[in-house]
């Protein structure tokens, strides 16, 4: 386990997975009934963009970065807030620390609700703890994010959604995550589900989408964000969010936002889409 998100926190990625995860827990939030949030990889849940392993990247200088200053589109609001909620100003130059998804969940979530957090490399789960510790409502599991699902799903509240977010260092993490995700399917089928997926060759999307297509147990829509043209094995030009039962008019909502984050990320060309993989009247 060599990847750490210290270097990558607040890039192009994490804006698209995080502006989805919180139109998603706002979502939730329209009903008054608690839910859970299960993270599967969660990271140190804060991450401080001055530090010498953002710096030597500087992912979120064409990331996050970006964002500061400008006027941001309605449906950002969610995203924003948990971005200003780790900082006391966000203007362009002062915003200093990012809030990786434990963060954000734990900033837009509500008191009753619950979140179970899985990070498997010990330090970064230490950190994790460290961070969370003493906060109501909040688990750290120093685990296997798919052992998590089989562990922990269904959870008891029965509403909720979980994220999972792997660093697709190994070879098979396409197989991994496919397996997981029909042992959680199996447990919980009512559940969101919201799944980052890295587009770098052509081909491992297409047969992730195909995949999804055939198994996933709910509507399914892919919102895919990419910062150049083409595809590259050797580098992140884009990447996707995949929502299995994504509540009512988020799709719209993420629609609305991609040309915005296209427009604010892209490097050199590249290009933002939201397609439906799996419609209920399609398959009834
Ligand atoms: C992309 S980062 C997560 C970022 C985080 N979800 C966020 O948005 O702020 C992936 C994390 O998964 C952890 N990890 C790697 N393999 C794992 C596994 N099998 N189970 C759980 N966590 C794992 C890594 O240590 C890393 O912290």
């Amino acid at each position: 386990m060599n990847y750490r998100h210290r270097y990558h926190a607040g890039g192009f990625h994490d804006v698209l997975k995080h502006t989805v995860l919180a139109l998603l827990i706002e979502a939730l939030k329209r009903k008054d009934t608690p839910f859970c949030a299960l993270d599967t990889h969660a990271g140190i849940g804060l991450y401080d963009l001055r530090d010498e392993a953002a710096e030597k990247t500087g992912e979120a200088a064409d990331g996050v970065l970006r964002l500061a200053g400008q006027v941001l589109p309605f449906e950002l609001g969610p995203y924003w807030a948990a971005v200003k909620s780790v900082n006391q100003r966000v203007k362009a130059g002062a915003l200093r620390w990012y809030p990786g998804s434990p963060r954000l969940l734990r900033a837009l979530m509500r008191e009753g609700d619950r979140l179970l957090l899985a990070e498997l490399h010990p330090e970064d789960a230490a950190t994790l703890r460290a961070e969370f510790a003493g906060e109501p409502g909040v688990t750290v599991r120093e685990m296997d994010g798919y052992t998590a699902l089989k562990a922990l799903l269904p959870p008891e509240e029965r509403r909720g959604v979980v994220l999972i977010d792997p660093p697709f260092e190994a070879k098979d993490e396409f197989v991994q995550l496919q397996r997981g995700l029909a042992d959680a399917w199996r447990r919980w089928p009512t559940g969101v589900y919201a799944i980052w997926y890295p587009i770098k060759g052509c081909a491992p999307v297409d047969a992730f989408h195909a995949f999804l297509k055939q198994h996933a147990p709910a509507e399914t829509f892919a919102a895919e964000l990419r910062i150049h043209d083409g595809y590259s094995e050797a580098h992140l030009n884009g990447c996707g969010m995949a929502v299995v039962n994504p509540p009512w008019k988020v799709d719209e909502q993420v629609a609305n936002v991609l040309p915005f984050l296209h427009r604010t990320l892209a490097r050199s060309g590249g290009g933002s889409e939201l397609n439906w993989l799996v419609r209920e009247k399609d398959r009834a």
